[in-house]
């Protein structure tokens, strides 16, 4: 029994080591089990990991792609943000307030009221530009850089103009018109402003000078007949004016004494600045090329200089009965589209065409005051002088144009009444020899 069992255990040995030999046979000889080769198998295999890799690759480079384009992306919308000028939106428009100075410490007394009324200091900053070098006046402006944070810039170049004889007397005349050019300059290319509202160091403001400016710059930057904004009218007296605080017009006459510019402006006149009398030079039709400025029926400035370089004797004959506006009139809420041209010109001419005419005589009679307006034309410059003595407005012309002027029509007050001062339906335009 033993035996038996012994014999069957070396049967089963010996069968399980064919078995395993032939297994091991098999393996190291290659050949086919179950049909599929092991090398086809491979190949399959082979063939699986290049597609898995490619379509990887694949996957790879459609990443890469997409974070090409996002990148370039958002490439493109910084240099549209840095370097595409955003359209002006007119409360985001920084304008400076370029105050020009020399050697008067009454100063002081303008950099009062551009602070007293100034809304915001980083859309309006305030410049003081002083020529002259007079220390008492620079010690006063310093004080303002460090208690308002106000700008000081000095005008470098303070010698003396060599001028022949005849126009040594307008000495002063060439140093202002330098100084200006100067300061501009800084405004425009060296801080890179947009726009500027130009004062003197003479000149109060009304409490509502910076709501006039800013609610005009729109209407001055979108409309190419306009090349500026002034605070002045030049009929402005006492007595001369409306009590109509927001009435606003347009006009022919450059009139200065607080006016705001563009920079594209500075761009086109600034390289032929003149020498002297830059004030008389704007309003020569080759640089007003028939453009207009905006203007108020009371005047947001007031001059309380005596000594200056022009004002003396102007000052006590007319300049010190101007009326300043006390009232705020709230522009930058009303709608000022009625000054661009397109509506304007139709408005003011069926205005004027539309108002009794009147001779001189009778508007002075008194007879017609019933009438809100009368309209007095004149043909000749003589008859413009005479007329003009009469009611007490300006009786000059620069370049051709009356004071307060546009389209030939000056407009005041006399009496309580307005008065169109009108040339006849057949004007066709200023003649420049009228002075
Ligand atoms: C200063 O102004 C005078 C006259 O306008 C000019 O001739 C001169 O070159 C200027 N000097 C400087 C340093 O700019
Ligand atoms: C000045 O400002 C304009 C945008 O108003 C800008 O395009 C220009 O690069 C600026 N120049 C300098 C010198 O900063
Ligand atoms: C315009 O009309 C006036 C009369 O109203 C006349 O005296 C004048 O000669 C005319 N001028 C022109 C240029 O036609």
């Amino acid at each position: 029994m033993r035996r038996k069992h012994l014999v069957g255990v070396v049967v089963v040995i010996f069968l399980t080591w064919n078995l395993l030999m032939y297994y091991m046979l098999v393996s190291k000889n290659p050949g086919k089990i179950g049909g599929v080769s092991v090398k086809d198998q491979l190949r399959n295999l082979q063939g699986d990991i290049e597609r898995q890799l490619s379509h990887n690759s694949e996957l790879l480079q459609q990443l890469r792609k997409f974070r090409e384009n996002e990148r370039a992306e958002k490439l493109d919308e910084e240099i549209r943000r840095t370097t595409t000028p955003r359209p002006i939106r007119a409360e985001d428009t920084i304008i400076p307030i370029l105050l020009i100075a020399c050697d008067r410490t009454t100063v002081s007394r303008s950099l009062d009221l551009l602070i007293k009324y100034n809304p915001n200091k980083k859309r309006f900053p305030i410049i003081v530009s002083q020529d002259c070098g007079h220390k008492p006046t620079a010690d006063v402006i310093q004080r303002y850089v460090g208690e308002y944070g106000i700008q000081h810039i000095k005008h470098p170049n303070t010698s003396e103009i060599p001028l022949p004889w005849p126009q040594k007397k307008f000495q002063g005349y060439y140093k202002l018109s330098r100084h200006y050019k100067w300061a501009l300059n800084q405004v425009f290319h060296t801080f890179n402003y947009s726009a500027v509202i130009i004062v003197e160091d003479d000149l109060d403001i009304s409490p509502d000078f910076y709501e006039y400016f800013s609610a005009t710059f729109p209407v001055l930057h979108q409309d190419p007949s306009l090349w500026c904004v002034s605070a002045w009218n030049d009929n402005g007296k006492v007595g001369m004016v409306s009590e109509e605080a927001d009435l606003l017009y347009r006009t022919d006459f450059f009139p200065g004494l607080g006016w705001m510019m563009e920079r594209s402006m500075w761009i086109e006149i600034g390289p032929k600045w003149p020498e002297a009398f830059w004030d008389d030079w704007m309003r020569h039709p080759d640089q007003r090329k028939g453009r207009a400025c905006i203007r108020p029926e009371i005047c947001r400035t007031s001059t309380f200089g005596k000594k200056g370089v022009s004002k003396g004797l102007f000052y006590e004959k007319h300049l010190k009965f101007i009326k300043l506006n006390d009232k705020f009139v709230p522009f930058t809420k009303t709608d000022l589209s009625y000054l661009s041209k397109e509506k304007y010109d139709p408005y003011f001419a069926k205005l004027v065409e539309d108002t009794p005419e009147v001779s001189v005589a009778e508007a002075m009679s008194g007879r017609r005051s019933n009438m809100k307006a009368l309209k007095i034309l004149y043909s000749t410059k003589e008859e413009f002088k005479s007329t003009a003595k009469k009611l007490g407005i300006m009786d000059d012309f620069k370049a051709g144009v009356p004071r307060v002027a546009y389209k030939g029509v000056v407009s005041f007050m006399y009496k309580g009444q307005r008065i169109y001062l009108t040339p006849p339906p057949n004007w066709t335009g200023y003649d420049v020899k009228w002075s």
